[in-house]
């Protein structure tokens, strides 16, 4: 079998194309990834070298290149997860969220169409990773479930809501064989540190101020991300085709508790007074249209496919914040933007 997975050098990506290397030594894996500021191939340094498994530099909005792609490797399926993924990158410049998210995965579609046309759908699949804030936003109670209406409140959620949407179109329309997830919010090891978790570690670690938006009262579902690794694997192995699947932690918090949490158990790591870290604390601007609540109802990915998460969030948290506090030089590379020059090193 090969796989075509893109956005491989992201966060999620990384620990999935780790996961298929090593699991399934006879499939083909094929990462795609345009190295944005996000795509970091020294997270993939461990698998590099591995016989099943293949890098290409290339966009996903360059239509021709994704055509010339499919033609020359044949792929049988296609784990789609390259996008553009910051909330606040999104209100500051939508329009790289449009072309990449959008026109990009519109660009996959027709690749994969044209390919597989030809050679008959029967063992193909096009599968979708997307997230629970398409959603739009909870009140105090509910869950999503899968048939929760689309309600996306900024300008990326409505580009992977409209990706979702165009997926879907290409089944019912043309009779692709697709699967689509959504899920909540990851954290773990090689998250690029504009997010809350491992920008919050690195800036305890380094006495810098927490950044916490509004009154901090929002809520997210956090899930460990080889546990959304072990989903995808299943969604991808087992989902049905047309199906959706919502992945989510079954562990809500609210900001200001979780970065509380974080700032204790850093302070305990680095031995320093526990109390110390959460002086840093301060409540800044809100994000605007600041969703207040998600969480996910898993049942039917439990029921129908036998996923749970298999990682506790203590312990999960404690990984996480030891993992940063670990990899000084993986944290200076990223934020001095020496990364970036991996590929030229490894690849050219
Ligand atoms: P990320 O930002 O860490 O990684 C995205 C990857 O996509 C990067 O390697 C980047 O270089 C690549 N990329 C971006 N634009 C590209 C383009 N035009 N062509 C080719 N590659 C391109 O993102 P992530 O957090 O790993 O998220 C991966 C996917 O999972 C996204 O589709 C996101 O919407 C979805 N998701 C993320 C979360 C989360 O909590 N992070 C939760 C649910 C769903
Ligand atoms: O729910 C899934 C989504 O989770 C994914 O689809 C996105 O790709 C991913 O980025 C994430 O989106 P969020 O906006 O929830 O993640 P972020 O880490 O940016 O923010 C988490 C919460 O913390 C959110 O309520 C905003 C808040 N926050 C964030 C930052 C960066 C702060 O209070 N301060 C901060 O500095």
């Amino acid at each position: 079998m090969k796989i075509l997975i893109t956005g491989g050098a992201g966060f999620i990506g990384s620990h999935l194309v780790r996961l298929m290397v090593n699991k399934y030594p006879d499939y083909q894996i094929v990462n795609l990834d345009k190295l944005t500021y996000a795509g970091n191939l020294e997270n993939l340094k461990d698998v590099e070298n591995a016989p099943n498994y293949t890098f290409v530099k290339g966009d996903i909005t360059d239509a021709e290149l994704m055509q010339e792609l499919f033609q020359d490797f044949q792929f049988d399926s296609v784990i789609h997860l390259a996008a553009e993924s910051h909330v606040d990158r999104s209100i500051a410049d939508p329009m790289s969220f449009i072309t990449t998210n959008i026109v990009g995965t519109v660009n996959l579609l027709n690749a994969a169409r044209n390919i597989w046309k030809e050679s008959g759908y029967e063992g193909k699949r096009f599968y979708h990773v997307s997230t629970d804030e398409v959603y739009g936003t909870l009140g105090e109670t509910g869950l999503f479930t899968e048939d929760t209406a689309y309600d996306p409140r900024s300008p990326y959620s409505a580009s992977k809501a409209s990706s979702d949407h165009l997926v879907r179109a290409y089944y019912h329309t043309y009779g692709m064989p697709i699967v689509i997830s959504n899920c909540s919010n990851n954290y773990g090891p090689f998250q690029f540190p504009e997010k809350l978790i491992p920008l919050v570690i690195n800036n305890i670690k380094h006495k810098k101020p927490l950044p916490i938006y509004g009154n901090g009262k929002y809520t997210r579902d956090w899930l460990w991300v080889g546990d959304h690794a072990t989903a995808i694997d299943t969604v991808f192995h087992k989902g049905a085709n047309g199906e959706t699947y919502n992945i989510g932690g079954n562990n809500e918090w609210q900001n200001i508790d979780l970065v509380r949490i974080l700032c204790d158990t850093v302070d305990g790591l680095l031995g320093r007074r526990v109390g110390e870290a959460q002086e840093l604390i301060t409540f800044v601007k809100d994000r605007p249209g600041h969703d207040k609540r998600y969480a996910i109802d898993a049942t039917k990915i439990k029921d129908e496919l036998g996923w749970e998460p298999a990682v506790q969030p203590a312990e999960g948290m404690k990984e996480t914040a030891q993992w940063y506090l670990d990899n000084t030089e993986w944290m200076e590379r990223v934020t001095s933007g020496a990364y970036q020059q991996y590929y030229e090193k490894q690849y050219s």
